[in-house]
């Protein structure tokens, strides 16, 4: 066929290793320097209709749901608008208050979800505006949407979604940062992000080039019958993203927490037999995370910790994953990749399929 795993040993290898390149397709021809801004023709709204938006409601299930909440972040800090993201397989059961100064904005790797396409039909009947963050060209929730932003990843054939992801999160950024710019974002500031986006595929292609660094780490996680994913703020939809792919295809038992809720609760089940992912990058909060891993290794819990080159974990027993800096805003992507490479050495390991794993499906079109 056209699109094949070709020397890869899945699709999801190979869409994994493709995320330098996918990356750049979803930023091309979108950013401006001079400006410092994004240009988003697709979204078919002026400088008036983005500056009348007062909310942004974000809608997507599963990964596309996690990656939503990392985009609100970046659209509630960048363009100091409310944000929060709902898993569209809830939204249209609670009577949702659908109002006409909300951007509504379904996210979809298939763009055939049929939660999501429901709930952009919810928002539409009720008169509200959609716009969609869709991969697949033409699909139904394109149609369905008032205009949006493709997503330009190409094919994805792996059930665990990767490139995908990838550039739902750009895409998201590129919309906070023109959503910013109509608004209170500096140029400066703009034009500190567009340098930030523009040097990200090669980051990412250099945290790839750090897999073999992953593999061992990944086999000792594969061996826990159960495992947390903590972060905090811009690093806890990462967390819940980590453990939704380890889920997905190694089976394993693996959570999500927010770091500074540990302590009301699961620091009960950590023991030696149950690992914590922990994601540390150097921002506002690394003392306090720092804090939360004392905790950890207090109680002999193994810890992972995905962090950057200058944070010293002061002396805690810990693998380290070091991913490059880029603008603390885009961290999250930085912070998603070695979770992806984890998920994928585990299931490998433990030799399931991949590409095609247990009870799941690539895209659930039927209710
Ligand atoms: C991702 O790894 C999952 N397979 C799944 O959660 C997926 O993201 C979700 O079903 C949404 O799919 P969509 O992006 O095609 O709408």
């Amino acid at each position: 066929s056209a699109y094949d795993a070709g020397e890869h040993e899945s699709y999801m290898r190979k869409e994994i290793l493709e995320q330098p390149t996918t990356a750049q397709a979803v930023l091309r021809g979108r950013l401006d320097e001079r400006f410092g801004t994004a240009h988003l023709g697709g979204l078919d709204m002026d400088a008036r209709d983005l500056r009348a938006v007062r909310r942004v409601k974000i809608l997507g299930c599963g990964s596309a749901y996690y990656v939503g909440q990392m985009g609100a972040a970046l659209i509630e800090e960048l363009a100091r608008i409310p944000a929060d993201a709902e898993a569209a397989s809830e939204f249209r059961y609670r009577n949702p208050v659908i109002e006409p100064d909300t951007l509504y904005v379904a996210v979809s790797q298939s763009g055939e979800t049929i939660d999501t396409l429901l709930a952009v039909q919810e928002v539409r009947r009720k008169g509200g505006r959609c716009v969609g963050l869709v991969n697949v060209v033409g699909s139904a929730i394109a149609r369905e949407c008032d205009g949006g932003i493709y997503l330009h990843a190409g094919p994805e054939v792996a059930v665990a979604s990767t490139k995908a992801l990838t550039n739902m999160f750009l895409a998201f950024a590129l919309l906070a940062l023109q959503l910013g710019r109509v608004r209170d974002l500096s140029i400066a500031d703009g034009k500190r992000l567009v340098a930030g986006l523009e040097r990200l595929p090669g980051q990412i292609e250099e945290v790839l080039a750090g897999e073999a660094d992953l593999v061992e780490v990944a086999h000792s996680l594969a061996e826990a019958e159960s495992l947390f994913f903590i972060g905090r703020v811009r690093g806890f939809p990462v967390a819940r993203e980590g453990a939704q792919k380890f889920k997905e295809i190694s089976y394993r038992h693996a959570e999500a927490y927010q770091t500074s809720e540990l302590k009301h609760g699961p620091l009960a089940l950590i023991d030696p037999a149950v690992p914590t992912v922990a994601l540390v990058p150097q921002d506002e909060l690394t003392e306090r995370n720092i804090g939360a891993l004392h905790e950890i290794a207090a109680r002999s819990g193994p810890l992972v910790v995905v962090t950057h080159e200058d944070v010293g974990l002061g002396g805690i027993d810990a693998r380290r994953v070091v991913v490059p800096r880029n603008e603390p805003e885009l961290d999250p992507i930085l912070l998603t990749i070695p979770l992806q490479l984890l998920a994928y050495h585990a299931a490998q390991h433990l030799g399931h399929d991949i590409d095609k794993p247990r009870n799941l499906a690539k895209s659930v079109t039927v209710e």
